[in-house]
């Protein structure tokens, strides 16, 4: 799906060349593909023929392996998300720079061996978290770091998926997953990207019987809390509401809301009231949206005439394709060090920093297992005296170390 949605539209264009006065003209071309079965990469082919040069495609076993023995400059990793430490790991082995999607992985232990490899092999491991790139939230993190708006005390996130995500979409891989780690993982990035701060504990809980038992581990909807601790000594909760089995014809289609409130003002956003809504009779809401977001990834006739395909999506893809760039071509051999460092230092998609994000998706994840086993409730305190991550449950005196290392280091 996101293949479809964004890379492949990316792809079509850079493919032409990006430029930077430190680079020059660079093409980035589609050159080889993995899949699990080869069927969609086969489609693709077919009906990107014309649009996209000719690509190696392999699928399993082996697919990634073989991909591996290509002459690839950098692989991007769209499996679902149980499935990204492995390639990216023999990615990474391979000396070949890393775009994961999001959550990047699903333990902080994976990410430690990610940074790891990284660093040995001298080459880059990031992870695409386009919200960040949302003109308005953008807007939001300048507002915050210019201290118009100050000291966020609380706020509430909700994005809820609708059932054909659940039911069709993602059926082959959904059995023991949760819409939280798929989902709430983009605010719990917002929300650790844009006001700082240290997580100091994580607890969620949950509904099930939908999309699979009502005792099973297969969860509808999650509702998960973060709490951090800023410098003042001051405290944040934010609480995060997630779905995968909202009706497919609800308006908003993807449902998307947000609350922050500040010492001095309050950050209100919804998806429905972004803007624009458009009914056509016969097509919306399920062949087409109510509600588009034409800054995410919009097809477009442009005033000069041409079709275009643009968005924060895709731009996305496009900065990292030009960090890669910038490290290998962007000036003398001898300082591409000093360049690899620089890219490194981008926190919005670096796996350095992510630690706090990958953090909260391993405590719920932890935490929704427990509950599954008869253990409601739990809550994950992090950098606690006995570990990074330390998992209390009630009614059991000894806690459980998730992560032995720090969090924060
Ligand atoms: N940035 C976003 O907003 C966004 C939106 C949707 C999905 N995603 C992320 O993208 C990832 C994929 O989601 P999707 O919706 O595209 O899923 P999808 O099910 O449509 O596609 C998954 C792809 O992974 C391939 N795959 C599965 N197992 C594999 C294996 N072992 N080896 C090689 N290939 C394998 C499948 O062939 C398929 O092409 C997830 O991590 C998801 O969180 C991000």
């Amino acid at each position: 799906m996101i293949f479809d949605e964004t890379y492949r539209p990316f792809f079509e264009v850079a493919q032409h060349g990006i430029y930077d006065p430190a680079f020059g003209v660079c093409d980035v071309q589609l050159a080889a593909v993995a899949s699990r079965t080869g069927k969609r990469a086969a489609a693709l082919a077919s009906s990107s023929a014309g649009a996209l040069p000719a690509f190696a495609s392999f699928h399993e076993p082996g697919a990634i392996d073989q991909l591996l023995t290509t002459d690839v400059d950098f692989v991007c990793i769209a499996t679902p998300d149980d499935r990204h430490f492995a390639a990216a790991q023999a990615a990474l082995t391979a000396g070949k720079h890393v775009l994961i999607e999001k959550p990047s992985v699903l333990s902080l232990q994976e990410l430690d061996q990610l940074e790891e490899l990284s660093r040995q092999h001298g080459v880059l491991a990031k992870v695409v978290y386009h919200k960040l790139l949302d003109p308005d939230h953008k807007k939001l993190r300048t507002l915050v770091a210019d201290e118009e708006l100050r000291h966020v005390n609380n706020g509430y996130c909700t994005l809820l998926e609708p059932k054909s995500i659940s039911g069709g979409q993602f059926a082959e891989w959904i059995h023991g997953r949760n819409p939280g780690t798929y989902v709430a993982v983009h605010y719990i990035k917002l929300i650790d990207y844009t006001f700082g701060g240290r997580l100091s504990s994580v607890s969620c809980t949950g509904q099930r019987g939908i999309v699979g038992p009502a005792d099973g581990t297969t969860w509808d909807s999650t509702q998960l809390r973060l709490v951090y601790r800023y410098e003042s000594g001051r405290e944040a909760a934010f609480d995060i509401h997630t779905s995968w089995v909202t009706p497919d014809n609800f308006p908003g289609y993807v449902e998307q809301e947000v609350q922050f409130r500040f010492d001095n003002g309050v950050w209100n956003a919804h998806s429905r009231k972004r803007g624009v809504e458009c009914t056509v009779e016969g097509r919306t809401p399920l062949a087409r949206k109510i509600t588009i977001n034409n800054h995410y990834n919009g097809t477009f006739l442009e005033p000069w005439g041409v079709r275009s395909q643009r968005g924060y999506g895709l731009e996305v893809l496009e900065r990292f394709a030009r960090e890669v760039a910038t490290v290998e071509f962007g000036g003398a051999a001898a300082a591409r060090d000093d360049r690899l460092q620089a890219a490194r230092g981008l926190a919005y998609n670096d796996v350095g920093a992510d630690r706090q994000t990958v953090a909260a998706v391993q405590a719920m994840e932890a935490i929704l297992a427990c509950h599954a086993k008869g253990k409601p409730n739990c809550v994950v305190e992090v950098d606690h005296a006995l570990g990074g991550l330390v998992l209390l449950t009630p009614g059991q005196e000894k806690p459980e170390v998730l992560y032995a290392g720090r969090v924060n280091r």
